[in-house]
């Protein structure tokens, strides 16, 4: 995510009444697994695929966040499960892969959302602090991938390239250029795309799997906007710049539709970017003594707030 951009905050024109262009049944019969489905991006991924017809299961590490999520995706008739577990653990991979078959009978569709980030300048950041994040966003999302592999292949999903299941990395444009004060999200996100790359090569050539990537701008009302532009932001660096806005995390979950729906099936191994075009413009700065104080005041705010779906919350 692109942080140090000038945003606007607020709603994008034009876009209110958010009704998909897919068909409803662009899913049906599929399963997905979405690690950090349950708030954010992944909740409205999450969304979004059981609206047209997936059944969803969801990974995450807070019980609370997942129990307010399935109620919502539920209320909402969708088939909805919810797994505790951390993507730095294996034996969390393994289990969650392995319910969500027995309660779903099979997986069409992995989507590794989950992620860990927090405003740092690279003199402040310890080395486990890098390697926090990198076990999270990078390593996580290849036990994900890998621990999905026996189930991804397997079964009977037709004729055509698709035959095989799916994977979508949630990444970021960060490593592009290079972006202040996210040096361990910018390698851990390199490291997901160059994962996609590979995976997608190699699982596309032997089983039939298509591996791809979305890395999202900035998008309104996420945990990770929330976290890296907070508020408490000095003003004048989120001065509002004609051309750019935030994202809906709609944008997102029409992109992971795409990329999920047939009419992605020849799409392999890339990652779609979806941010407006923002990474093409200049990085903006803020003072490394700003970014100190207010790194963690968020972090202290993100561990004792919820930043889940609120209970009985619908779309
Ligand atoms: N500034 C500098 N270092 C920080 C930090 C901050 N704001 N927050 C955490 N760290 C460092 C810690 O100091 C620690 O390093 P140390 O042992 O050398 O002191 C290291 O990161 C691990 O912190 P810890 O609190 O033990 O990790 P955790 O596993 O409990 O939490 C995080 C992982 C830090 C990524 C946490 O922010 C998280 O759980 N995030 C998930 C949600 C999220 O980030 N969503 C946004 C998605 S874009």
């Amino acid at each position: 995510m692109t942080v140090f951009y000038t945003l606007m905050r607020g709603s994008s024109k034009g876009r209110d009444s958010m009704e998909s262009p897919f068909k409803a049944n662009v899913l049906e019969g599929k399963v997905a697994l979405l690690t950090g489905g349950g708030s954010g991006i992944g909740f409205e991924i999450s969304t979004q695929f059981g609206l047209h017809g997936a059944s969803i299961a969801i990974m995450g590490r807070r019980k609370q966040v997942l129990d307010d999520a399935v109620q919502a995706l539920r209320s909402q008739g969708i088939r909805a499960i919810g797994f505790e577990g951390d993507v730095r653990r294996r034996e969390d991979a393994a289990r969650v892969m392995e319910s969500t078959v027995k309660h779903f009978g099979r997986l069409d569709i992995l989507v590794n959302a989950a992620a860990g980030n927090f405003l740092v300048s690279a003199e402040d950041l310890s080395p486990n602090g890098f390697r926090t994040v990198m076990d999270i966003d990078s390593v996580g999302t290849f036990t994900m991938c890998h621990e999905a592999l026996k189930y991804l292949k397997k079964g009977d999903r037709g004729k055509g390239p698709a035959r095989g299941g799916l994977i979508l990395n949630i990444s970021a444009t960060l490593h592009y250029t290079a972006s202040w004060y996210q040096i361990h999200v910018s390698a851990a996100k390199a490291a997901v795309d160059s994962i996609t790359r590979s995976l997608a090569l190699e699982w596309g050539t032997d089983h039939d799997i298509r591996v791809n990537g979305i890395a999202p701008g900035p998008i309104e009302d996420t945990p990770g906007t929330r976290k890296l532009v907070p508020d408490e932001m000095p003003s004048k660096s989120r001065e509002y710049m004609p051309l750019y806005k935030l994202g809906k995390k709609w944008d997102i979950a029409m992109a992971a539709l795409y990329l999920a729906s047939e009419a992605g099936n020849y799409v392999n191994g890339t990652t779609m970017i979806v941010d407006g075009g923002l990474w093409l413009s200049k990085p903006r700065h803020i003072e490394k003594e700003a970014v100190r104080e207010l790194s963690r005041t968020v972090e202290r705010r993100s561990r004792t707030s919820p930043v889940g779906v609120p209970p009985n919350s619908k779309l």
